[in-house]
């Protein structure tokens, strides 16, 4: 059985946990706060973020439930996501989505999680991240 899946990487995608699940919603909480905390005391990128913190944390709570395989709580309340779209009234650079990712990886780093975990984590987020590039 197990040499069948190892065989047919796609049969365990569909088996395996979401990371929401693997996560909990404890742990996404901490990693929402930590990585804002971060986020607004940063040089390169606070200056882009004009929202209440504790908003933003919240929306981005929701929106990493839903990305994260867990339910669309995202959506059930603001309607589709169009991240890149939603992103697109700030200018949003290379080195911003680097230093997006920075936060980000340290909020993840801090989490009480296997280091496997949190690879996975960053694995989702460093693309998404690129994506959101919108100046040269
Ligand atoms: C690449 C670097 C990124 C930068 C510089 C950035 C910056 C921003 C800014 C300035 C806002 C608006 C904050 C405000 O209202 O004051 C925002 C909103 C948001 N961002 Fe990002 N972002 C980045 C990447 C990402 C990524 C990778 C995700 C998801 C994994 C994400 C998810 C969100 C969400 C869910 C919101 C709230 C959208 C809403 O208003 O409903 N962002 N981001």
């Amino acid at each position: 059985m197990v040499e069948l899946s190892l065989n047919r990487p796609w049969d365990m995608d569909l088996a395996e946990e979401p990371l929401f699940n693997k996560l909990g919603e404890g742990n996404l909480q901490l990693l929402v706060d930590r990585f804002y905390d971060l986020v607004f005391e940063n040089p390169q990128i606070s200056r882009l973020f004009k929202t209440d913190k504790s908003v933003i944390k919240e929306k981005q709570r929701l929106f990493l439930t839903q990305f994260l395989g867990g339910p669309p709580l995202y959506s059930s309340q603001y309607g589709h996501p169009r991240l890149r779209a939603r992103h697109l009234p700030h200018t949003i650079t290379a080195d911003d989505a680097v230093a997006w990712l920075a936060c980000m990886s340290a909020a993840v780093s801090s989490l009480p999680v296997e280091q496997q975990l949190k690879d996975e984590l960053m694995e989702r987020l460093i693309p998404t991240a690129m994506f959101m590039v919108n100046r040269e």
